[in-house]
C-alpha cells in the first residue's frame, strides 16, 4: 500500500521499539524516526532520522512534506513524575504536539494518527479494580489531565472532522532496550537493571502498590494491531482500555528471586507513591478484546525471564573487552 510513517519521539522507550518493529513490517526507508535529541545512538543508526520538535507545527509539517508522510505515531510526551515537577511544560508539550498532529490530519496533510493515552487518565474516585472503559475520570496529575483532555479532543476530531485517530490507554510498559524516563511505573524497569547489576533495589513505591503493567512486545503488538484494524472495528475514538498483568513491587521482587535468589529490595516511598495510589490496580479491556481482537502474551514470570536474560547479556557483553 506504500504507507509512509513518521514517528515523533522515536528516541524514547516505546518510540524506539515501535520504530524497529514498523521498519521490520513496512521497510526501513518507509519509517522515519524523529526526536529533538539524537542521543539514542542505536535508534539513530538504524535508519532515517530527522530532528523534529513536537511543539513546533512547522517542524512536523516540513518533515511530513519532505517524506510524503501519511501516518504519524506521536510518542513524544512528558510523563507523570516529571510532569509534576514541570506542570506547565508538561501541559504545553503534551497538548501542543497533539493539536499539531490532529490539525495536520484535519487539513489532509496526513491520513492516520496514533496517539497513546494512559492509565493516568483515571484518579482516586475511579473504581480501582478491573476499571471499566467508561467510568469516573478525575485525574490528579498534569500528565493524566493532558491524556484525559487529549482523549476528548481525539474523539472530537474524529466525529467532527473525520480524522482517523486511534489510541490506547497504555499501562506501565516494561522493556530492556531503551530505559523509560520520568514515569511512576519506571520502578518496574529499574528494578531489573539493578537486580542484574547490583542484586539490590531501593524501590520508590510501597511493597503492596498494585499497578497494571505490560511487556513491550505486547504493547507494540497492541499498537500495530489497532493501527491495522479495519476502521469500522475501531468504535472507540477516545482511547481503549488495554490490559495484560497487574502486580505489586513485592510480587515483582519475588519473581526476580526465582532467578536471582540473593536479590534484595528495600522500600523508600517518595512523591510518586501518591501518583501510584491514584491509579487503578487492574483494568477491564474487554472492548479492545471484543472489537479488534486484542490478546496479550506475557505474564509476570515470562516478563522476568526475558528481562533478566536480555539484561544479563547486555551488561555482561559490556564487560567483555573489545580486543
Ligand atoms: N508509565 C506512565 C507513567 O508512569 C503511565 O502512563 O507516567
Amino acid at each position: 500500500m506504500g504507507s509512509k510513517i513518521l514517528i515523533i519521539g522515536a528516541s524514547g522507550q516505546i518510540g524506539s521499539e515501535l520504530t524497529y518493529k514498523l521498519r521490520d513490517l513496512y521497510g526501513r526507508d518507509n519509517v522515519i524516526a524523529s526526536d529533538i535529541s539524537d542521543n539514542n545512538v542505536d535508534l539513530v543508526n538504524s535508519g532515517i532520522f530527522e530532528f523534529v520538535d513536537a511543539k513546533d507545527y512547522e517542524s512536523i509539517k516540513s518533515c511530513v512534506e519532505k517524506y510524503s508522510i501519511d501516518t504519524i505515531y506521536l510518542m513524544a510526551a512528558m510523563l507523570s513524575a516529571t510532569g509534576e515537577k514541570h506542570p506547565m511544560a508538561a501541559w504545553d508539550l503534551n497538548m501542543s504536539s497533539l493539536f499539531h498532529v490532529l490539525n495536520l490530519a484535519k487539513d489532509k496533510f496526513i491520513e492516520k494518527v496514533f496517539w497513546p493515552s494512559s492509565i493516568a487518565v483515571f484518579g482516586t474516585t475511579t473504581p480501582a479494580l478491573y476499571t471499566p472503559q467508561y467510568t469516573v475520570m478525575e485525574p490528579s496529575t498534569v500528565y493524566g489531565i493532558t491524556k484525559q483532555v487529549g482523549e476528548r479532543w481525539c474523539e472530537y476530531y474524529h466525529k467532527n472532522y473525520g480524522v482517523d485517530v486511534r489510541s490506547l490507554r497504555y499501562p506501565g510498559i516494561i522493556s530492556w532496550k531503551t530505559k523509560p524516563g520520568g514515569g511512576t511505573t519506571d520502578y518496574a524497569v529499574e528494578i531489573y537493571h539493578e537486580a542484574v547489576t547490583k542484586k539490590f533495589y531501593s524501590c520508590f513505591l510501597k511493597p503492596d502498590t498494585e499497578l497494571p503493567m505490560m511487556f513491550m512486545d505486547d504493547a507494540i503488538k497492541a499498537t500495530t494491531d489497532i493501527m491495522n484494524a479495519h476502521p469500522n472495528t475501531i468504535k472507540i475514538r477516545s482511547s481503549y482500555n488495554l490490559s495484560a498483568v497487574s502486580f505489586t513491587p513485592r510480587e515483582l521482587a519475588d519473581s526476580i528471586k526465582k532467578h536471582i535468589p540473593d536479590f534484595e529490595i528495600e522500600y523508600k516511598p517518595d512523591y510518586r507513591q501518591d501518583i501510584a495510589n491514584s491509579w487503578p490496580k487492574s483494568i477491564n479491556d474487554s472492548f479492545a478484546r471484543e472489537q479488534w481482537g486484542w490478546k496479550h502474551n506475557f505474564k509476570l514470570d515470562d516478563i522476568t525471564k526475558e528481562m533478566i536474560f536480555q539484561l544479563d547479556q547486555k551488561y555482561n557483553d559490556a564487560k567483555i573487552p573489545s580486543n
